[in-house]
């Protein structure tokens, strides 16, 4: 029995949930934090240019794959090539992006928990109910299991309604909203004592540090997680886009999307920690760096509201609630990748599969919240910083050598019949051909070393 597949029903709709499994944590927290400590604009200048040069062109062989074979990325990179060989390989790609994906989406849902705990925490606290709002904030196995349970309800709740009732529909809520509340909060920081000092922090490269390994591996990381790419969201987004859209395009305003908003995101945090710093809070390490990360999001940011009265619950609540919405359109991206599978492959309802495999990396999760000193950070590397760029690789190479040029082509052809003179054909095939793998590959391997 062929399954019915679903299929996003404007393109508006498809942008907006690709721009949302792009858009999280990872813009809005790890970007600018990133390049807080990664000497300002150098990280943002050496960010763009990898982002457009190395992970938009992986994007487009994600979202061309999918839209081709209109299935799941296990069969979409089986169905490409012809030899035995070469379909096992790309079964077990695919089988490496899904498991990845579950990875990645067991410790964003930790994550992503703190942040809904953060949100609430506020107005309990306002409305004198101090137990609750202090137990939301403490670090403690319970609270840490809780959260996640509670974000990981939503994320199966968004997945179970499907790609036109969930994801899209949900998108289309959630994606302005974050959109609104990133760039009021901005437009308010930037008024305050201190913000002008942050935006040069920003702005001003410190260029002694753009060329190092290591800022090169933080930035191709970040780029490649900030597009969601490597393990087969882009590609099962891809596949429920209509064949009269305009890859290319759609994917180029994801992409922009994506960017922009970490740019933007900017523009809050680092003026944000130096209003901080103008109010007396703490906001460089022992070592004269900024502060970063957890420490930045759960102790600089609060100690900067605390200073605000009422003024800073309400700023305080609206900036925990864009990072857990960040953090929902990107985790429902996340779980489809193999609850699609679980539908496709095994012909289960959409309920079976969204509850097994939800479970399943409630349950992984559960392990990690448990071992979080031994398995947290782990988890993290391994999914992030080394199997998203090698199966970045894996898919360009799926893309620029397996895939036939003639079908290639006609993918193009389906929606813009001049395809064959476009800059696009051009450019794109010699690029993820080669250069592609070959940066990408120098850098992994660089930072291995
Ligand atoms: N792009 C998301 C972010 O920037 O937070 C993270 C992400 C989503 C990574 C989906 C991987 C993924 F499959």
């Amino acid at each position: 029995m062929a399954v019915t597949r679903g299929e996003f029903q404007s393109r508006v709709g498809f942008i907006l949930a690709a721009a949302g499994s792009a858009v999280g944590l990872g813009n809005i927290w790890g970007f600018p934090t990133q390049a807080a400590s990664n000497g300002g604009a150098a990280f943002l200048i050496t960010y763009l240019i990898l982002a457009f040069v190395l992970a938009y062109p992986a994007l487009m062989a994600e979202l061309l794959i999918g839209r081709h074979t209109h299935r799941n990325m296990v069969q979409a990179l089986e169905s490409l090539p012809d030899a035995r060989p070469l379909k096992l390989a790309g079964k077990l790609t695919g089988l490496a992006g899904l498991l990845t994906a579950s990875l990645i989406l067991s410790f964003y849902a930790i994550v992503a928990g703190w942040m809904l705990g953060f949100s609430a925490s506020y107005p309990l606290g306002a409305a004198g109910l101090m137990e609750a709002s202090e137990w939301l904030v403490a670090f403690t196995p319970s609270r840490n299991l809780f959260l996640m349970l509670g974000f990981m309800g939503l994320t199966m709740a968004v997945v179970l309604g499907g790609v036109e009732n969930g994801i899209e529909r949900w998108s289309r809520r959630l994606m302005p909203l974050l959109i609104a509340t990133l760039i009021a909060l901005a437009a308010y920081v930037l008024t305050l004592d201190g913000a002008l000092i942050g935006l040069q922090a920003y702005l001003l490269p410190d260029l002694g540090k753009v060329l190092s390994g290591d800022l090169l591996l933080d930035a191709l990381g970040s780029a490649f997680f900030s597009l969601s790419l490597g393990v087969g969201t882009m590609l099962i987004y891809g596949s429920y886009l209509s064949d009269q859209e305009n890859v290319p395009r759609v994917g180029a305003q994801v992409a922009l999307v994506d960017v922009g908003i970490a740019v933007l995101a900017g523009f809050l945090i680092l003026p944000a920690m130096y209003v901080a710093d103008a109010r007396g809070v703490a906001i460089f390490s022992e070592s004269g760096g900024l502060l970063s990360e957890d420490t930045l999001i759960f102790s600089v940011l609060p100690a900067l509201f605390e200073t605000m009265n009422t003024t800073g619950v309400w700023l305080a609540t609206a900036f925990f609630l864009l990072m857990s919405i960040a953090a929902l359109t990107s985790s429902i991206s996340m779980l489809e990748v193999p609850v699609a599978y679980l539908i496709e492959q095994f012909e289960l309802s959409r309920r079976r599969a969204t509850l097994l495999a939800g479970v399943g990396i409630a349950l992984f999760s559960a392990l990690v919240v448990l071992n979080f000193d031994a398995l947290f950070g782990l988890v993290i590397t391994i999914s992030t910083r080394y199997s998203q760029p090698i199966l970045g690789i894996a898919v360009c190479v799926f893309a620029g050598w397996i895939w036939h040029r003639d079908a290639l082509l006609r993918e193009l052809n389906k929606n813009d019949t001049n395809a064959v003179n476009g800059l696009f054909w051009r450019i794109w095939p010699f690029y993820v051909k080669y250069f592609c793998p070959a940066i990408i590959g120098i850098i992994v391997i660089q930072s291995i070393l």
